[in-house]
């Protein structure tokens, strides 16, 4: 897809950085840490949350690669608590590299991680890469919408329940509503196991709502300080919610 993104660099509460679209006026992250937040919602309360609960292997589907941030925390995590984790991510407007290397992450992260974050980066888009014996990746240009319905994919993507955890890290719904629609909630209800989970910082009433529709179970979590709510919704069809 080709969209000339016209992009800005912020920085949040705690000194990591963000970016700023400007044609829809959103940062990719929380002005009050990009890098709390993500750790906060995606990795402790979705990645810790499942290996507290036993899982060695988590198969996650990210809606919305964008600074890759969350994935270089999901390989931290992944080679810090020898959990296994098989990383999809969907974008559609890629961040363009000579910005992706000025965001400054790897400030943040040890040592040994520090290079595989513009190694990320610079992977190809659609194809698997094995990053560690603890992490892979696969990058797709796609949105969440035609993920799966266009025939190029089928071929790789077969079984229908295959991940773990969504990171549903989409903008906010008063700025891209097509991405939080029902019809996507239940996408990823379909594409997820039994038990496994999807996590966002949105906590809003409506996607609450549409969430349960689509048959997700759903507890309201606190937010990233300073916000009051995030959710966690897990896949039980046994549940009565
Ligand atoms: C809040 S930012 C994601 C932040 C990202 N997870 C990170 O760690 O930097 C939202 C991302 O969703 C992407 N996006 C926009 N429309 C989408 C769609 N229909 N399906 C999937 N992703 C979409 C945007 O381009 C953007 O990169």
């Amino acid at each position: 897809m080709s969209k000339k993104l016209e992009l800005s660099f912020l920085e949040s509460k705690d000194g990591s950085h963000t970016l700023l679209r400007h044609d829809l006026n959103e940062t990719y992250h929380s002005h009050n840490g990009a890098i709390q937040e993500s750790l906060w919602v995606f990795i402790d309360r979705g990645l810790k949350y499942l290996k507290e609960n036993g899982y060695e292997t988590i198969k996650v589907l990210e809606i919305g690669f964008g600074t890759g941030l969350n994935a270089i925390l999901a390989y931290e995590f992944a080679q810090k608590n020898n959990i296994k984790i098989e990383y999809v991510s969907l974008e559609p407007f890629p961040v363009p590299l000579e910005i992706a290397e000025k965001l400054n992450y790897t400030d943040f992260l040890e040592e040994e991680s520090k290079e595989i974050f513009g190694q990320i980066h610079r992977l190809s888009w659609e194809e698997k890469h094995e990053v560690s014996s603890y992490f892979s990746i696969q990058k797709i240009e796609n949105t969440l919408e035609n993920f799966k319905n266009n025939s190029d994919f089928q071929s790789e993507i077969t079984g229908e329940e295959e991940f773990d955890c969504i990171f549903y890290d989409a903008f906010a719904p008063s700025k891209q509503a097509e991405v939080w629609q029902l019809s996507n909630l239940e996408k990823t209800f379909n594409m997820t196991k039994e038990k496994g989970i999807l996590v966002t910082y949105c906590a809003q009433g409506q996607f609450k709502r549409d969430l349960k529709t689509a048959g997700w179970s759903i507890e309201t979590l606190d937010g990233a300080p300073p916000k009051r709510e995030m959710v966690r919704a897990m896949k039980s069809v046994t549940s009565s919610q």
